[in-house]
């Protein structure tokens, strides 16, 4: 796609996002890679109201070279790139289940979901728990550096989701099944749930093979 056409795709999907109540206020941000760096999302720009000509552009180094300043987090980004040759997109949302799940105390850090559907599985795998640390702080983006070989999704502790995928629309995708399985495990708190055996999870893994 051309780089005026994923600027397009940039502004649309902000857009679907925020009026779905995914993105609010000034929270998330998105990326997508090109041949020589990358469109980055402005920082406290609303993910609803993006100007398509205002968007970052960064080089391969990840410096800007024009539109607005770009988002704090674009370390945490280039980090998630780095590590992972084959993302094409990474987006990071403050969605109010995800976001509550990030906040609990007593989640497996290597594995933060039970394999509670198939689509948990198949989209977001094994989320990985970033420890806290601040928005845009370089300690953020080395302890996401450190997880992202192993895993396209983690989720920051008291803060939100990151999702790498092969293109927008996957990393999209991944990131609302995110989403939602924290909305579906919310609602299970409390109740006695039955995840799916790990023979199911590998043959799923099997038949969509990351
Ligand atoms: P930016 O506005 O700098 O992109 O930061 C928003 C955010 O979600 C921080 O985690």
């Amino acid at each position: 796609m051309k780089e005026d056409a994923l600027r397009e795709q940039i502004t649309q999907t902000g857009k679907s996002l925020y009026d779905r109540g995914l993105a609010h206020g000034s929270a998330g941000n998105v990326s997508v890679r090109l041949a020589d760096g990358w469109l980055m999302t402005p920082t406290n720009s609303c993910l609803g109201r993006l100007d398509p000509a205002r968007i970052s552009r960064l080089d391969a180094e990840g410096r800007l070279l024009s539109g607005d300043k770009p988002s704090k987090e674009t370390f945490l980004h280039v980090a998630m790139y780095r590590e992972r040759p084959t993302a094409g997109a990474v987006v990071h949302l403050h969605s109010a289940h995800a976001v509550a799940f990030s906040c609990l105390a007593d989640i497996d850090p290597e594995n933060a979901f039970p394999p509670i559907t198939a689509y948990t599985v198949m989209q977001v795998g094994e989320l990985a728990l970033v420890p806290y640390h601040p928005p845009g702080d370089e300690s953020l983006a080395e302890a996401v550096r450190k997880l992202a070989g192993r895993h396209h999704a983690v989720l920051l502790a008291n803060h939100g989701p990151v999702v790498a995928g092969s293109s927008l629309d996957a990393a999209v995708n991944a990131i609302e099944e995110l989403e939602q399985s924290a909305r579906v495990l919310l609602l299970l708190r409390g109740h006695p749930a039955r995840p799916l055996t790990a023979e199911q999870v590998a043959e799923l893994n099997r038949r969509f093979p990351g």
